[in-house]
């Protein structure tokens, strides 16, 4: 009976036919018991008929100019009309960091309860340490201190900031921060008074111990149907707050969600929740959890910008409503300390930055990586893979990486190769390598019971345990499984060991961590039951968000001690949390071959690359489903844009790899990957941008035009990084025009390189028949270009370089290019190319900003064209005169009328080397 409930399971979950996303496996709020309870909080205090209950203790505050920390007791105090009024103590930490950010954290003191002995009885707070850079640890800021007298005597804390940028109030009476940068308030941090730490209670004491506020549903029970054997050995503990942003009127973030890039209030619906979950074929347009959580919101306007870092990993729903004098949220985690961040800046990109100095930057993956991708799930034997490559090739469709999904295991043991499919992995890696080619294959975190991997991991304790302390069993893909535990070193140690031996002697093997939410087919809500515990004896209620990342993580270090220098590993995960960008790539999991998933896909890249993780991708064209050929055409030329380029197919789709597409179809296509590769060295400037200061490489309108006031509302077209390319997919079937929002300016058609100046910024009405897709280059930049055709990224390294300058009517243009060997770590070592080209007063100069170790970087890469874009008022130069070194030579420039630019043709530069073209 429980293997048939199972299949039933697995074939709603996987395998069905199309349709939706089985909804009622997962907890809408109305399920959740602290959803439950902090709403109805909420509404309490709403009505205005309770009091507040948390107060600053004054006597307790400290103040340590030393290590420029605050630290004070906040006090719960109520009492029931029965029996003597009930007072927690909470303590309080609260610093000022990294120049212009607030850390404020709440715990409660937790010695005196006693807990099932396994367990640790205090509040999970490691989520800090696992998604905060260890290489950037933060500083605290020297700050100055008054305690106010003025309007009511000493009844706030004033801090404000060396710097003088950031001031924070701290009130006693009720428990309150408000935040000001440039004197302006900013943040009030409990501002609605909806803090609610739900104190460690006895079960018999439980109605006793409630503030008037609170009410006691699910709270040592889970009623809801799939999760009823939760054991809930702490009862209720979630912590919750209120953040108001102030004459901010748009937030953005906590991904992952299929929602629009702006947040929609809350107010009639479910809040946002952040649970990392399996959500095949998951709901469109909906605040529903997803595989990944980042609990780090934006709220942004012209001139101003804040963010919210929630470090918490539980399960956690946020509420969000517009008010017209900016934005109210409600933050619910069902455990775990209190432990936030508040980031200010004047532009949305100083908030992005803020928060991956922290979190960490993304790292440089290899350019392989961010060249093309094939996936499907299955290639079935090495035959199939060899082919599948030279098919690429006799068609002349540029790849970088092959993928292996789940069957190339033998039996779904992980670690493991089907000997009859896949008898010589290592000579079928070579081969692939010989045109600078790699392989990923499928790891999860679930090994099946009963093989030398999984009998190792039981028998050394390293896998999850059950509430009752067993190695926990449940069921996904090989049927009964358990899941390695990478929280504690024995795990990770051990986790290490099998991913080294996997890696071994390979160049090109990297891993895709999949189903690492955990999915678990038989848990509730298709993942782990909330009291598993995890080394150290944290329940998985306290850390659940975290298990992906700390898989990835682990596979991730692992690879770097087999690869050392010569390599940078790459990982895909599906389940992500905050710093999940250190070390992995992600995409948007389970879509559909369906315009919807093609539309939604973009707002959904821009929300991660805001919130600092940008290496993400959709499946390309749809996972589930047959594409049409118009939806195939229309998805390459979107996610030719996304960060992570992988084409991908359910096992029961048809073969869609690109030759196989009818003439027409394949001729687009082929395009359309071709201009990716063309413009890999602007992709790769992108990313290096990334890694340094947190730019997002598919940049939303508003993070490029903040003083507009529209933009903040658009999220159906983007940037790439830094380098002014405007792009507007059509997502729409049957559109052969679309609506693209301009700025003032000029803005150069792409292709044509056909000038349009923009006098008045809004939407204008473009032409984009299949074949073509609508991409501006913004005047004002210039870009870097290879554009020969070869098999792969790694056979491009020597290629010349072709710039594009799109100056501004004024004749001012500007562009930086990075380049480094693309494969190894000895661009930490400062072992890149970094050159900056201006465009000025008729003079195009570059720079070299740094200088390579290697000699071949600096001297291999040869300028091939120089391509200038005219606006309709530019006049057209005679003469360039170039200069590099102590040569100089001059050319003649013609001009054919009907183009719209002019080239300089093998100018006779290197790009590693300074030189000026003037013209005259
Ligand atoms: C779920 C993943 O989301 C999907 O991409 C993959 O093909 C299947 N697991 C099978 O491994």
């Amino acid at each position: 009976m429980r293997i048939l409930k199972l299949l039933a399971l697995i074939f709603l979950v996987y395998l069905r036919p199309t349709a939706a996303f089985t909804d009622y496996l997962i907890k809408k709020c109305s399920q959740s018991g602290f959803c439950v309870r902090n709403r109805h909080y909420a509404n309490e205090i709403g009505l205005g008929t309770t009091a507040p209950v948390y107060s600053v203790d004054r006597s307790s505050v400290k103040i340590s100019t030393e290590n420029h920390t605050i630290t004070a007791i906040v006090e719960k105090r109520f009492s029931t009309g029965e029996g003597p009024e009930t007072l927690v103590t909470l303590p309080l930490t609260l610093d000022i960091m990294n120049g212009s950010s607030i850390r404020f954290t709440i715990d409660e003191n937790r010695d005196h309860i006693e807990g099932p002995l396994r367990l640790n009885s205090r509040r999970y707070n490691e989520t800090a340490a696992w998604a905060f850079s260890p290489d950037t640890p933060y500083s605290l800021a020297e700050f100055k201190t008054s305690r106010s007298v003025w309007p009511f005597s000493r009844s706030y804390l004033q801090l404000n900031s060396v710097s003088g940028l950031v001031s924070i109030r701290l009130h006693y009476a009720s428990f309150k921060l408000e935040i000001f940068y440039k004197k302006e308030l900013v943040f009030t941090v409990n501002d609605r008074s909806l803090l609610n730490i739900e104190h460690a209670r006895q079960k018999e004491l439980n109605q006793r111990n409630k503030s008037p506020a609170e009410t006691t549903f699910s709270d040592f029970s889970d009623s809801f149907r799939y999760s009823k054997d939760d054991t809930l050995p702490f009862g209720p503990e979630s912590v919750a707050m209120d953040f108001t942003f102030h004459n901010i009127e748009n937030v953005y973030g906590i991904p992952e969600h299929a929602d629009s890039l702006r947040l929609k209030e809350t107010v009639a619906s479910d809040p946002y929740r952040l649970f990392n979950v399996d959500v095949f074929e998951y709901d469109l347009y909906s605040g529903m959890p997803m595989y990944g959580s980042i609990p780090f919101m934006l709220g942004s306007r012209p001139g101003l910008s804040a963010g919210v870092f929630w470090v918490n990993a539980a399960d956690t729903w946020i509420d969000v409503s517009y008010e017209s004098q900016g934005a109210k949220t409600h933050w619910m985690s069902e455990a775990g300390i209190l432990d936030v961040v508040l980031f200010l800046g004047d532009q949305p990109s100083d908030i992005t930055s803020a928060y991956t100095l922290l979190t960490g930057r993304p790292n440089l993956p290899s350019l392989s990586s961010i060249g093309y991708h094939q996936c499907r799930w299955n290639y079935n034997d090495e035959k199939d893979v060899l082919t599948v490559d030279s098919q690429m090739d006799k068609a002349e469709i540029p790849y970088d990486f092959i993928w292996l999904d789940l069957e190339y295991t033998d039996n779904k043991k992980f670690f493991t190769w089907r000997p009859d499919a896949f008898p010589n992995p290592l000579k079928m890696l070579k081969k692939l390598h010989r045109m600078g080619r790699n392989l990923v294959a499928l790891i999860d975190p679930h090994l099946k019971v009963g093989y030398e991997v999984s009998d190792a991991v039981e028998q050394s304790r390293a896998a999850v345990l059950t509430s009752q302390n067993d190695t926990y069993h449940g069921h996904c893909w090989p049927g009964e499984s358990l899941w390695i535990d990478t929280f504690g070193e024995c795990g990770i140690t051990i986790w290490s060991s099998f991913i080294q031996r996997f890696v071994d002697k390979t160049k090109n093997l990297f891993i895709w961590n999949d189903m690492n939410e955990p999915s678990i087919f038989s848990g509730p809500e298709t993942t782990a039951p909330k009291d598993l515990i995890h080394a150290g004896g944290f329940e998985e209620r306290s850390l659940h968000n975290l298990y992906g990342l700390s898989v990835h993580e682990a596979t991730y270090n692992a690879m770097t001690q087999v690869y050392g220098d010569s390599s940078r590993p790459f990982i895909l995960t599906r389940a992500f949390f905050a710093g999940s960008q250190r070390t992995a790539a992600t995409w948007t999991g389970d879509n559909m071959a369906d315009w919807g998933y093609l539309r939604i896909s973009i707002p959904m890249c821009l929300t991660n690359n805001l919130a600092g993780f940008p290496f993400i991708g959709a499946d390309i064209a749809g996972f589930s489903g047959d594409p049409s050929n118009e939806l195939i055409v229309r998805w390459y030329q979107a996610g030719m844009w996304y960060p992570f380029f992988r084409a991908h197919a359910h096992i029961d789709a048809l073969r869609r790899e690109p030759y196989l597409f009818e003439d027409k179809i394949q001729e687009t296509v082929r395009k359309v990957i071709r201009l990716r590769y063309s413009l890999l060295p602007t992709f790769y400037t992108a990313f290096h941008d990334a890694s340094v200061n947190g730019t997002p490489i598919m940049k939303p309108l508003f993070y490029a035009h903040p003083e507009l006031d529209e933009t903040y509302k658009i999220d159906d077209q983007f940037y790439l990084g830094n380098s002014g390319l405007l792009v507007k997919p059509v997502t729409t079937e049957g559109e052969t025009d679309t609506q693209v929002f301009f700025a003032a300016g000029l803005f150069y058609d792409y292709f044509t390189l056909e000038s349009l100046e923009i006098h008045r910024p809004g939407h204008y009405l473009v032409n984009a028949p299949l074949t073509e897709l609508p991409v501006y280059l913004e005047g004002g930049n210039i870009i870097f270009r290879k554009d020969r055709y070869r098999r792969s990224a790694k056979l491009m390294a020597r290629d010349p370089v072709t710039l594009v300058v799109a100056p501004t009517a004024e004749g001012v243009a500007l562009g930086s290019l990075y380049l480094d060997d693309g494969e190894t770590l000895l661009y930490q070592g400062g072992d890149f190319l970094k050159v900056e080209v201006t465009l000025k007063q008729n003079e195009l100069i570059s720079q070299v900003v740094n200088s390579p170790d290697t000699e071949s970087l600096s001297s291999s890469n040869h300028i091939e064209r120089i391509i200038v874009a005219l606006s309709r008022q530019a006049s057209l130069p005679s003469v360039a005169k170039i200069t590099q070194g102590n040569t100089t030579s001059q050319r003649e420039i013609t001009l054919d009328p009907t183009s719209h630019f002019f080239v300089i043709q093998n100018p006779g530069l290197v790009v590693g080397q300074a030189w000026s073209v003037v013209f005259e």
